[in-house]
């Protein structure tokens, strides 16, 4: 069964495309490669024994698109993960963020109903959330005004995919991503950012292996336990593996809406400082960092209700955060040793 993962060269697209070959299914990569590499087919192949076919191209083009369907009219089903995600750069570069994220979908969207394709998996994020009024968040808490255009892209998007289904036979699944984190077991694939890192973790292994001075914690003073933001902190894998959990629904028919959405996160919530404990636990390093001013539009505190995922998906993210973080660290220093990737 063949299913094309677009963006599926980069972080969470090369770890389900992983776990979609390990469960049998035939996957077709579109990317621009815009962060990410080619090289990454050849890892995953290292991983699976199979290399995925590769595509280049930048799905906001209309013709390209088009054609790349006809040319692969049996698909039976997308997982989208082409976009943008820099939520800084999203503010600064908003139109751009407005077409990259939202005409791509709307051109596959497009392409599918042509060549009636039915089912597509939708990358979302808690970002939709804002600052939820009870914690934990679950799928019924109301959507807020998004903080960024990228947190923007995200809630238009599930409203242009809402407004799709009703009218054609296209079905949904919104995944709304935690914070996800960590790398494969076999350390041939994890999180390649370009230049400096937006994200905690990365941040974390690439000032413990010498490339940063020194982490800089975004505040202090948050009413939390120890002063800094909580989020709910999730391994790729296990977040990969709910990708494959949502294609076999679509395609086994088990959905019971056109458009579903479900939480990815584990329902246990840490702090930034937490996160460095446990960095510097599992690797024995001592992490260099100091506390500076709040970043803005950081929520305080978000984690996930993850019982409607558990219960209806019959997904469970199955590891804790010192095994997010001595992943995400044994990535770190192989990737720094692999000429490949350099
Ligand atoms: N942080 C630091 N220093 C850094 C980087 C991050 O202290 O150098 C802190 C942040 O202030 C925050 C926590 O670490 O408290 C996590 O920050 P990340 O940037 O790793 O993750 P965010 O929760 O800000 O963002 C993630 C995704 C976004 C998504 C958002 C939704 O990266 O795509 O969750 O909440 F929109």
């Amino acid at each position: 069964m063949k299913i094309l993962v677009t963006g599926g060269t980069g972080y969470i697209g090369s770890h389900t495309v992983v776990e979609l070959q390990n469960q049998g299914f035939e996957v077709v990569i579109v990317d621009n490669l815009s962060n990410s590499s080619e090289e990454i087919v050849g890892q995953i192949e290292k991983i699976t024994g199979i290399r995925p076919i590769l595509e280049v191209f930048d799905l906001v083009n209309r013709e390209k698109t088009a054609d790349f369907f006809k040319r692969n009219s049996d698909i039976k089903g997308v997982i989208h993960f082409a976009a943008s995600k820099a939520v800084g750069e999203s503010v600064v570069k908003p139109l751009e963020y407005y077409r990259n994220n939202l005409v791509s979908l709307m051109n596959i969207l497009e392409s599918m109903k042509e060549n009636q394709i039915p089912y597509i998996v939708f990358s979302s994020s808690c970002t939709v959330y804002g600052q939820p009024d009870e914690l934990p968040v679950s799928e019924k808490a109301p959507i807020k005004k998004a903080e960024s255009p990228y947190g923007n892209t995200k809630q238009i998007s599930e409203e242009i995919l809402q407004d799709t289904i009703k009218t054609s036979e296209i079905k949904t699944i919104a995944l709304r991503y935690f914070n996800p984190i960590g790398a494969h077991e076999s350390a041939l694939i994890g999180e390649l950012p370009l230049g400096v890192p937006n994200n905690l973790v990365p941040f974390i292994t690439q000032t413990a292996i010498g490339i940063r001075k020194e982490l800089k914690v975004f505040g202090g003073d948050y009413p939390t336990i120890d002063g800094t933001p909580i989020r709910d902190y999730i391994h790729v894998v296990d977040l990969a593996k709910a990708h494959v959990v949502a294609v076999r629904r679509m395609i086994e028919d088990k959905m019971k809406n056109g458009f579903e959405v479900f939480n990815l996160g584990t329902g246990k919530g840490y702090s930034v400082l937490e996160v460095i404990n446990a960095f510097e636990k599992i690797s024995g390093e001592k992490l260099r960092y100091k506390i500076v001013d709040r970043r803005e539009g950081d929520v305080i505190e978000v984690w996930a209700d993850p019982t409607f995922s558990n219960e209806e998906l019959g997904w469970k993210a199955e590891k804790g955060i010192e095994e997010m973080v001595a992943s995400a660290w044994k990535w770190e220093q192989a990737y720094r040793k692999n000429e490949l990737l350099k």
